[in-house]
């Protein structure tokens, strides 16, 4: 039974991933920073199945005793500080994980276990004020935050410990992935959970920022798929994964508020407070590579996610308010 850590285990890639590869018959280990309450929600049907250690991406010595103690086969560097507006209130703390976490995650690769496998979860972001239009591995990176700054580090750092030390590391850049677990200020789930509120009597507004940002979202239950293929070829290689579909974040409001009958032209205010100092106006992904090496493609289009979140916003709600 082949053994994976997962970094960044609670968050929403982490619990998709988790199920995926417990679905492949692999034992799971999680690993989990202490913090004062559990945020174990999004893996409560897992816990059972999996198990997770403490350890903190700011702490190397606690990386490597997971390596020494458990002896992963593949390890997946989800964690992150993953908010990009955070980064500009808190761009130093962004840095030390999303960068600098991914320095310590290597070096405690290389010195304990440097068989193993690294997936580094790299990001569209990366491409910021974009170079071309779509964009893949080739693209020129152009950050615009403090997060996509932190990011390209934690890129160039996996392309270098993999040519300098022979390690099988490798980062799926992956643009937007979204679903009922995303966490409730990333936009695709404060509009659904939005909506959700609206329609059933609990609000009777939404406040949004730019309406005409352009993003290449998917579902996450695919591209946790893409992973783990990443990590099963002959050759360690970086690959862009999206749809190759690109959406405002007005047309995902039209798609989101249409499913309960409903206009966002009626409940949609733009407020000034999200709007962010430098945006990534456009991004939307050629991910022909991977179709090509990996045979993957998305399964989940566009408006099915969208829809599948609306319905899983309102039924969550339906039940919390019911009671
Ligand atoms: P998420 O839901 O915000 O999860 C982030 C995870 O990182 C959480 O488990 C969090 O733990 C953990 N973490 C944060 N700081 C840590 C630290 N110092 N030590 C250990 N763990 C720490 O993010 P996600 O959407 O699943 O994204 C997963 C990864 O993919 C991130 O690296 C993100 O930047 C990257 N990415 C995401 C997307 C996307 O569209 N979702 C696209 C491209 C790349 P707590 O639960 O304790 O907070
Ligand atoms: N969060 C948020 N809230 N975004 C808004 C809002 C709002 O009220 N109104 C408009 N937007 C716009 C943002 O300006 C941005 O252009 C777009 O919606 C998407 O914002 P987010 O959902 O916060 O995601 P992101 O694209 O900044 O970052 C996500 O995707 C990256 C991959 O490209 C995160 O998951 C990152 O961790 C990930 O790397």
């Amino acid at each position: 039974m082949p053994t994976a850590l997962v970094t960044g285990i609670t968050g929403q890639d982490g619990s998709y991933l988790a199920e995926f590869l417990l679905g492949k018959g692999y034992e799971v280990i999680g690993l989990v920073r202490r913090t004062s309450r559990l945020t174990y929600d999004r893996i409560q049907h897992l816990v059972d199945r999996i198990e997770l250690v403490q350890a903190d991406l700011h702490d190397l010595g606690s990386l490597m005793d997971v390596l020494n103690k458990y002896a992963p086969d593949e390890i997946y560097n989800l964690a992150a500080q993953s908010f990009v507006p955070a980064s500009w209130s808190q761009p130093i703390l962004t840095g030390e994980v999303n960068a600098l976490g991914v320095v310590r995650m290597l070096e405690a690769m290389r010195l304990v276990r440097p068989q193993a496998r690294f997936y580094q979860a790299s990001s569209s972001e990366m491409f910021g004020k974009v170079r071309e239009v779509p964009q893949k591995e080739t693209t020129p990176f152009y950050p615009r935050s403090p997060y996509a700054v932190a990011k390209v580090y934690g890129h160039w750092i996996t392309v270098n410990y993999r040519e300098s030390y022979n390690l099988f590391a490798v980062s799926g850049i992956l643009f937007n992935h979204e679903s009922p677990r995303r966490g409730l200020e990333f936009v695709t789930r404060k509009v659904t959970n939005g909506v959700a509120k609206i329609k059933l009597g609990l609000a009777d507004e939404l406040r949004l920022g730019n309406l005409e940002a352009k993003r290449d979202w998917g579902y996450t239950g695919d591209y946790v798929r893409a992973m783990w293929l990443m990590l099963q070829q002959d050759e360690p290689e970086d690959f862009v994964i999206g749809t190759g579909e690109t959406h405002s974040v007005r047309e995902l409001c039209e798609v989101a508020f249409s499913h309960v009958g409903l206009d966002y032209r009626d409940y949609v205010k733009q407020d000034p407070r999200f709007f962010r100092p430098a945006e990534v106006d456009i991004l939307v992904a050629d991910a022909s590579k991977a179709r090509e090496k990996l045979g993957w493609e998305p399964r989940v289009t566009f408006e099915e996610l969208i829809h599948m979140m609306v319905d899983a916003d309102l039924e969550r709600l339906e039940r919390k308010y019911k009671q």
